[in-house]
């Protein structure tokens, strides 16, 4: 179902492995943004008919921070500052201007971040099974709904202009890939 042209690097899983704490606080923002990014989608005049879905989304995404700030407490892990993720932040950039360009290419960077959410979580639940099987189980609740999401936003570019938001998918996946292939040593998910 994913359609990304570029493996996640090979010095990904090391170095999640190696910043457990900090890659879980970093996910917990994740989640929070996954929420805020879901409402935000509902100032596009293209997305008003979709408000309850993304609510909806939004609604799953605040349940997600909530769950990994209750793993956080557990762990005796703090809560503390974002670090800006600079493939996120290289994907918005390309985000043009005008109600209707804006929104689909808006849409498509919501469905990639939640894309590699999911696939970076079927990693997790898969390499953390000897490690950590309470984290193992943790993350691999969560693949289904991240891959959900992908989809709907998908799904909503295309329901907005099918030719348009296919071809913007095209450039995305190739600047997903040129921007994966960029060295991020941070104790990042993305
Ligand atoms: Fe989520
Ligand atoms: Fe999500």
């Amino acid at each position: 179902m994913l359609l990304f042209r570029e493996k996640v690097p090979s010095d990904w899983w090391p170095k999640v492995q190696a910043n457990l704490p900090a890659v879980l606080v970093d996910h917990a923002h994740l989640e929070r943004k996954a929420a805020t990014s879901a409402l935000n989608l509902e100032k596009y005049r293209d997305l008003y008919s979709r408000v309850a879905e993304l609510n909806a989304i939004a609604i799953e995404e605040l349940q997600h921070f909530q769950l990994v700030l209750d793993l956080l407490k557990r762990r005796g892990i703090p809560f503390g500052q974002p670090y800006p993720s600079p493939w996120i932040s290289g994907l918005m950039k390309s985000v043009r201007n005008g109600q209707r360009h804006q929104a689909i290419d808006h849409l498509i960077c919501c469905s990639l971040i939640e894309g590699r959410s999911c696939e970076k979580f079927q990693f997790l639940a898969e390499g953390l099974k000897q490690i950590d099987p309470e984290l193992a189980t943790f993350y691999g609740s969560l693949v289904e709904s991240e891959g959900n999401h992908y989809a709907t936003y998908l799904l909503m570019a295309r329901a907005i202009d099918g030719p348009e938001a296919d071809r913007r998918l095209d450039f995305y996946l190739d600047l997903d890939a040129k921007l994966m292939r960029e060295p991020n040593p941070l104790p990042i998910l993305h």
